[in-house]
């Protein structure tokens, strides 16, 4: 009888310590983890690939992810932000349409205690400790890699005489536009032959690209040798208007664009695009794991910079197989 009654206090005890473990913090972390993400849009082929990537790495990664499109909005972007601190998520990343205007909301994330990362673009902000990391490609360099390569084809295509270039800058006030300008201007010191004729915002999307190319070449004042465009999409848009125009692309007009997608490879394999200098969409990956060690606590390096190559058309042909974008 004692030994029954013995067993039936361990029974009992066993109850109570496995109750206790239900509510320790080591079975609550196997919750999963909430991601409230914010997308600028879907503007370009290089964005479509941006969120299969962070949907497909959610996924995987076993985190449930809210997911918002700005359309290309910062006041969307602000709203979807709010609406993540009312629900509680457990941290917040947004790849941010402009660079300026985020003190406010992201004091507000701080004050509620969710952790924000920065994928794709960066931000200005007073205080730095309002998001804890950065991943995303430096803009500056790549701009800095295109230029380099309009002072190499000025070299050899026009050894003479001024050379002619239009820029089409991406979204007013973003990141990317703002530092691909930078780092072209800046190469392209190496050869003080080369001059931004016109430069103009296509917006980072095919149809502005094309519209704001048919209006550089409306104006016929100097012949254009070279375009400089701020991703792939809109390069593609202005080869449209530049065969409309009854002109060829690459021979009558260099194209040196950004982004590295599928479509540029394309173009280029049809002889219709120089090069692209690669900008790598598939954060995906990355942003999951910065995630779950942000919410473990882990220190974080605050900016994470891509690898990225560049592709001439040269190699076109036999590097479009192995695009994953
Ligand atoms: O922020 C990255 C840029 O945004 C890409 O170069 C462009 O295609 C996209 O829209």
């Amino acid at each position: 009888m004692k030994t029954f009654r013995r067993q039936l206090l361990a029974v009992a005890a066993l109850g109570l310590t496995l109750g206790a473990t239900a509510l320790t913090p080591a079975l609550a972390a196997d919750k999963p983890l909430v991601l409230g993400f914010s997308q600028v849009g879907a503007e370009s082929e290089w964005r479509t690939a941006n969120t299969n990537s962070i949907k497909d790495a959610a996924k995987q990664a076993g985190i449930t992810l809210k997911f918002a499109d700005a359309q290309q909005k910062q006041e969307n972007q602000v709203k979807a932000i709010r609406s993540f601190i009312a629900q509680k998520v457990d941290v917040i990343a947004f790849s941010p349409v402009v660079e300026t205007g985020w003190d406010t909301v992201l004091r507000e994330a701080k004050a509620a205690n969710i952790p924000v990362i920065l994928t794709d673009r960066a931000v200005k902000v007073s205080d730095p400790s309002l998001y804890v990391t950065f991943i995303g490609s430096d803009f500056v360099e790549e701009g800095r890699k295109a230029g380099k390569w309009a002072v190499e084809w000025a070299k050899k295509n026009a050894p003479t005489g001024d050379v002619n270039i239009v820029e089409l800058q991406g979204t007013v006030g973003s990141a990317p536009a703002i530092d691909r300008k930078k780092g072209f201007e800046e190469a392209i010191q190496a050869d003080p032959r080369l001059k931004i004729l016109r430069s103009q915002s296509g917006d980072f999307t095919r149809a502005k690209g094309k519209e704001v190319m048919e209006a550089f070449l409306k104006a016929k004042d100097k012949k254009i040798q070279l375009l400089f465009a701020h991703n792939d999409d809109m390069a593609i848009g202005a080869i449209q208007a530049i065969e409309e125009a009854g002109m060829k692309p690459v021979k009558d007009i260099a194209i040196v664009s950004i982004d590295g997608v599928r479509g540029a490879f394309e173009a280029m394999v049809a002889g219709k695009l120089n090069v692209t200098i690669e900008c790598n969409p598939l954060l995906g990956p990355q942003l999951m794991q910065l995630a779950k060690d942000v919410k473990a606590g882990k220190q974080l390096p605050k900016r994470i910079t891509t690898e990225e190559g560049v592709f001439t058309a040269d190699v076109a042909a036999q590097e479009l197989p192995k695009r994953k974008y």
